[in-house]
């Protein structure tokens, strides 16, 4: 009796679906949830919306946008409103809100640090800065932030963590509705660049520790030798990414979900003054090698990014993409944003992509206009999800974004050149030239599924092929187009089109296409 049930839990085990977990394959990041790739297309609800009557306001609002996920905060101070006194309902009612409506879950662990500030601590914390000391500014004034290096708040902090994902184990172990935990939420300090306080200033005035050094491959010395100008913020940004690696790993010892941070950016930002202009000691891309180095129980470090200009808006992307780091993007949000969406998923293969607030993209049981943009997205996006993270691994998909002045795009592949045109083309010198949408929205992505197939999906543009130059074809036509998903893999053709809808190019409108098309020169 005994061996049959020991065989029968092994069964079990055996079938349970892996836990979401992040791998590199090939030199590629990829997200498996279940077992399989995920492309987290998401948004997050508003500092105040994770509450149960909350949330089941912002469902339809989820639906409509097409996510397949929803981040949602979880805050210290209630699931811990006395010291060693835990309670989940809030989590638990979440948890099963997201189950009954099909979507994953990030959760966003507010605990010691809510933007550079130390807002989501429990009364019982905030209130005894004698145990749990704040961070003093250089005039020995504290400021709104719980000390980084004091280890009575970061065991505290640790312990509520770690109730919180034992108690996910046990209510989500089998299921994996949750698929991600943010540990804190854009760490550091705001109001100083480093503790002042006497021990912290004796610490400072040390060495940096041998390990980091040798990490970062620079000279042993003190914080100012070792980094001059920044020794401030790289001495929060060692001692705030310290606090929180020890979080996570106490975190993942009950439950080994993917684990990040986010960071709140430097760039563009006034005049990049760490604890005034963004909270020092986060991991800033001057500070990502220090974080790297110093925080390896976490899987990746992850950019809020609202810069608003495509150029800055990429150079984040790019350097938060990293041989070290998978890139995710867990807030982000500005108005020609629906096209960054596809930038950072086909060009810099970010596992995931959300917008901050859905609950100001739903207004009167209606999305915005902004809103509409991401739902199209979302939807053409989830139709071909399999074939997105397969091509853009092999290097096979590429994205044309519209920008101000910016009317066309050509695309090269092996064997075709695709362009894309953004608004009325008209006559010119040279043939024609597009003039662009009255707005620069037009977007979309191109993959070569195998020679002469291609999958084509965006909004406010249009699509021409040609033969590769050099070849000694002149002329391209479709054999096929159609309409249809293929969300599984596998093409599900709705309509072909012709005539009219593929005479000039094969035309995305505002409201979204999604194609398969075959193509052949001659
Ligand atoms: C970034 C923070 O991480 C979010 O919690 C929220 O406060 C947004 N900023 C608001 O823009």
């Amino acid at each position: 009796m005994k061996i049959a049930l020991a065989l029968v839990s092994l069964a079990l085990a055996a079938n349970a679906a892996p836990l979401p977990r992040i791998e590199k394959a090939s030199g590629h990041y990829r997200l498996l949830v279940d077992g399989a790739p995920f492309l987290v297309l998401a948004a997050q609800v508003h500092n105040s919306s994770g509450w149960p009557a909350q949330m089941e306001q912002l469902w339809p609002a989820a639906h409509a946008m097409h996510l397949n996920t929803v981040e949602v905060p979880v805050y210290w101070e209630d699931i811990e409103p006395v010291q060693g006194q835990f309670h989940f309902d809030t989590v638990d009612a979440i948890v099963s809100q997201a189950r009954r409506e099909n979507f994953r879950l990030v959760l966003l662990w507010f605990g010691t640090w809510k933007n550079g500030t130390m807002d989501y601590a429990p009364a019982w914390i905030k209130s005894d800065a004698a145990r749990y000391p704040r961070m003093l500014d250089e005039s020995r004034h504290a400021v709104r932030t719980l000390s980084p290096l004091s280890h009575t708040t970061r065991d505290a902090d640790a312990a509520a963590f770690r109730a919180l994902l034992g108690h996910l184990k046990q209510t989500d172990g089998d299921t994996h509705t949750v698929i991600l935990i943010q540990v804190e939420n854009e760490p550091g300090s705001l109001g100083t660049d480093r503790d002042y306080s006497a021990e912290a200033n004796r610490v400072f005035d040390g060495a940096v520790p041998e390990a980091l050094v040798r990490k970062l491959g620079r000279k042993p010395g003190t914080w100012t030798q070792v980094f001059g100008d920044e020794a401030g913020e790289a001495f929060s940004a060692w001692s705030v990414s310290s606090y929180i690696n020890a979080v996570a790993e106490a975190g993942k010892q009950e439950y080994s979900l993917p684990m990040y941070v986010n960071v709140w950016l430097r760039e563009q930002k006034n005049f990049m003054r760490p604890g005034e202009a963004y909270p020092s000691g986060g991991a800033t891309t001057n500070m990502l090698a220090l974080w790297k180095a110093n925080a390896p129980a976490l899987d990746l470090i992850a950019p809020d990014n609202y810069v608003l200009d495509p150029d800055n808006y990429m150079g984040v992307l790019d350097a938060y993409r990293r041989a070290d780091n998978a890139l995710l993007i867990p807030e982000t949000g500005g108005p020609r944003f629906p096209s960054y969406e596809f930038s950072a998923i086909a060009t810099y293969g970010a596992l995931g992509f959300s917008p901050f607030g859905l609950d100001s993209y739903w207004q009167n049981g209606k999305l915005i206009e902004l809103g509409e943009a991401y739902a199209v997205n979302n939807r053409l996006l989830a139709g071909v999800s399999p074939w997105i993270l397969k091509l853009r691994d092999e290097g096979k998909l590429k994205a044309a974004i519209e920008a101000p002045l910016l009317t066309e795009q050509l695309l090269i592949f092996d064997d075709f050149e695709v362009l894309v045109q953004f608004g009325r083309a008209v006559a010119s010198y040279g043939g024609s030239i597009a003039q662009g949408n009255p707005e620069p929205t037009g977007h979309a992505l191109v993959g070569e599924l195998s020679p002469g197939e291609f999958v084509i999906l965006g909004a406010n543009a249009r699509v021409q092929f040609r033969p590769r130059r050099g070849s000694e074809k002149t002329h391209a036509e479709f054999i096929s187009v159609e309409e249809g998903t293929a969300p599984d893999g596998v093409w599900k053709s709705t309509r072909r089109l012709n005539g009219d809808e593929t005479f000039f190019g094969v035309a995305l409108p505002a409201g979204g296409r999604l194609l398969h098309a075959k193509v052949e020169s001659y």
